[in-house]
């Protein structure tokens, strides 16, 4: 116990993991291996996924209910694994939001662990970021990667239908295979230099395997749950305080804002392992 912490006396609460629908789960999945100790809420606002298409003051008005529910369940830690949330939200609530909310919770994302280490997989200096509208629209990858990496060139092509297809479970199905085809030729037809392929949505790990099948040998797909877990891991480590505050039962538990059977149905596709959710209403 820390006397001098803020935490110190604060009862102990799980880190929350949000993403707009299944997407996070393969986030929270390589979190939970890397961190078995820490217990966590998951929420996926189902009933009003997917965010790729929405506008900037959707998404974030949206996110901002979200985290403000783990924040009254006491989460003193938001992790958004979803992109688009990432991008859309989460430097309005990190700047407007949480000074008025409670400056010691904190919320961060998946782009900056992403972009701070994608540049270290390519030697052509090339990359390609596969995203929702939302994500590419807001150009956050071209933005943080040139921080990190001033040397890479970015490449981006939203991949509009590939959520739907993923949510859906259609993506191993043929009909998929259109559109993988259509957004890779997309993509490869901006550069022949690219290397590597950072799958800058959380839904997109599923649809992987068909990924690498229509791309040319040689370029690296790199899908974030390790990168974030890792980034988390760290993170913990340089804010023992925040890690302290957190509980650590080896619990999960799961949230939808849709039905909760559908949830269960779908979820386990992406977390890996059988999954029993709870509804609630925003
Ligand atoms: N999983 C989310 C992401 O990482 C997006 C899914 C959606 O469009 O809602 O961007």
């Amino acid at each position: 116990m820390r006397w001098g912490s803020y935490f110190w006396y604060m009862k102990k609460s799980p880190i929350g993991v949000f993403d707009s629908g299944y997407g996070g789960l393969t986030i929270l999945k390589e979190i939970v291996k890397q961190l078995p100790e820490y217990d966590y809420l998951y929420l996926g606002d189902n009933a009003r996924a997917p965010y790729g298409p929405r506008s900037f003051e959707t998404v974030y008005q949206y996110t901002l209910q979200c985290v403000d529910w783990f924040f009254q369940q006491g989460c003193e830690l938001v992790i958004l694994a979803c992109n688009t949330a990432s991008a859309k939200a989460l430097r309005n609530i990190q700047q407007k939001d949480l000074p008025k909310m409670g400056t010691h919770k904190r919320v961060l994302g998946v782009i900056r662990p992403s972009t701070e280490i994608i540049g270290n997989y390519s030697k052509s200096r090339d990359i390609g970021i596969l995203g929702t509208t939302g994500t590419v629209l807001s150009n956050s990858y071209p933005i943080e990667v040139s921080k990190f990496f001033p040397d890479i060139n970015v490449f981006q092509q939203a991949c509009p239908m590939w959520v739907p297809l993923i949510e859906n479970a259609e993506f191993n199905h043929p009909g998929a295979d259109y559109f993988v085809i259509k957004y890779l030729e997309g993509l490869l037809a901006q550069s022949g230099k690219i290397d590597t392929i950072l799958l800058a949505c959380t839904h997109y790990p599923l649809l992987i395997d068909k990924i690498k099948q229509y791309l040319p040998a040689g370029i690296t797909v790199v899908s974030q749950g390790t990168i974030v877990a890792a980034s988390l891991v760290q993170y913990l480590e340089n804010h023992p305080d925040m890690a302290d505050a957190i509980s650590k039962t080896g619990s999960l538990q799961f949230f939808t804002t849709d039905a909760a059977p559908d949830f269960d149905n779908h979820a386990s596709l992406f977390f890996g392992k059988e999954v029993k959710s709870q509804h609630i209403f925003l």
